[in-house]
């Protein structure tokens, strides 16, 4: 696997993550679900970088000209429903992209904090040959990217894999190195180093989910 983990490279990209861990500014979830977004787009534009690419003969008002741009062979899979955010910061870049979506949560049984990760929907196109961004803002243990991709993998075998995530875990970035293709790729804005005993990342910035769209009956 090939990461780029933007942790320690300074950049706009920071103060938006900043934005998302402040407890008084993450509040406003509407600027929380935007720093995602931007998040996404920032990370779409370096993974562009890495992609692909085709060679399209543009017509101006004055002549021709071949550009080289990424293959539109992209689709996007987030998982529902904190990954919404940083699909569309994704979206807003990779415009032409297909999209799939599928649901998956923690299944602390018996309220403890031992969690099993359920996924029970998937709408996906088919993936055979594409290059596939596999989205989720946060990558906490990696398990819920593993089993969203064993699931996904019945839509086909994509060519390309690029895992997307704003912000991650020490043992996440290891577990999906070790449980992935050597060809994947991993774009992450920021790595912590702790997880606590809920899976949760320490600092971190608490419930991605929550913040975004509100909090659930647990
Ligand atoms: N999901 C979240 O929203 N936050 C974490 O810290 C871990 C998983």
């Amino acid at each position: 696997m090939t990461i780029h983990d933007f942790t320690s490279q300074p950049s706009l990209l920071h103060q938006f993550i900043a934005e998302l861990r402040d407890v008084s500014i993450q509040k406003d979830s509407m600027r929380f679900r935007r720093n995602i977004e931007r998040v996404g787009e920032i990370l779409s534009y370096e993974c562009s970088k890495v992609l692909e690419n085709t060679t399209e003969t543009v017509t101006t008002p004055l002549g021709t000209k071949e550009m080289i741009i990424p293959k539109k062979d992209i689709v996007i899979c987030s998982i529902l429903r904190a990954g919404l955010p940083l699909h569309q910061g994704i979206l807003n870049y990779f415009d032409h992209a297909e999209n799939a979506f599928v649901s998956a949560y923690r299944d602390h049984m018996d309220d403890g904090d031992a969690f099993e990760i359920v996924v029970n929907y998937m709408a996906a196109p088919s993936l055979e040959g594409k290059t596939l961004l596999l989205v989720d803002p946060m990558l906490a243990t990696g398990r819920t990217m593993k089993n969203v991709y064993e699931v996904l993998l019945q839509q086909g075998t994509p060519k390309n894999i690029h895992i997307i995530s704003v912000l991650g875990s020490m043992q996440g970035v290891d577990f999906v190195q070790e449980n992935f293709p050597k060809n994947t790729h991993l774009w992450i804005a920021a790595v912590d180093d702790v997880l606590n005993s809920r899976g949760y990342i320490v600092p971190g910035l608490g419930d991605a989910g929550d913040l975004a769209y509100g909090t659930k009956r647990s």
